[in-house]
């Protein structure tokens, strides 16, 4: 099969991608809008950029009347965002905050989700998530507008919370006591209790 995505619908485009390019880790984004309500919402296509700044970025796309989505318009507003990580036992909470509520609802309470307090920003992190980013917004992308427009949100990591419960004997996060989960197509998601090591053959980073 080939797909020339000029003569495909974005719809089907978007299916194969999320299809291929998997697993994809899941940033759980906490924001606040400018009204103080609190917004909660998980999005896969998300990675670290890198630690020169201390970097990382997501992209919400566009809703489909081509409106931004809550978390993008709260970020655009206030410029900062929280980043916490999924684990396995939080996976039902995370999905039931991917539900699109009117913005004057919140997310936390739909879910059921605990808050903390930030140090930093203004957005609380979700309090049972094992690792928590502070961010503050660097860049906005937008790379389409309307419908299903695609955005990246870069945002520079301004505190690493590590709960000590996933920290191992050389102060490291440790993936078994993570236990995040991993998003796959359709409704299907992995998660990394299956691991393997493989030694670089030269270190370049
Ligand atoms: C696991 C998962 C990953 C998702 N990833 C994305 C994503 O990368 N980009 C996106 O625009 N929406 C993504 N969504 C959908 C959003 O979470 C959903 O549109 C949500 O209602 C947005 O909330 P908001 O309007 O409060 O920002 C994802 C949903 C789930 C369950």
């Amino acid at each position: 099969m080939n797909v020339n995505p000029e003569h495909a619908a974005a719809s089907a485009v978007y299916q194969h991608l999320i299809r291929v390019i998997a697993p994809r880790p899941i940033a759980w984004v906490s924001t606040v809008a400018l009204s103080g309500i609190t917004n909660l919402a998980p999005f896969s296509f998300f990675t670290g950029v890198g630690a020169k700044p201390p970097s990382v970025l997501f992209c919400p796309a566009n809703r489909r009347d081509g409106t931004p989505k809550d978390t993008l318009r709260n970020i655009l507003d206030t410029g900062e965002f929280v980043i916490n990580v999924v684990p396995y036992r939080l996976a039902e909470a995370m999905n039931l905050s991917s539900a699109e509520l009117p913005p004057g609802e919140s997310e936390f309470e739909l879910a059921g989700v605990a808050t903390a307090p930030s140090d930093i920003v203004r957005p609380p992190r979700v309090q049972a998530s094992p690792a928590c980013l502070e961010c503050e917004l660097m860049h906005h992308l937008a790379l389409d507008a309307g419908p299903g427009g695609a955005n990246i949100v870069v945002g520079r990591i301004l505190r690493l919370h590590l709960d000590e419960s996933i920290m191992n004997d050389t102060g490291q996060a440790d993936a078994g006591l993570l236990d995040l989960i991993g998003r796959l197509g359709g409704t299907s998601y992995c998660r990394t209790t299956e691991r393997f090591d493989l030694t670089r053959p030269h270190r370049s980073e």
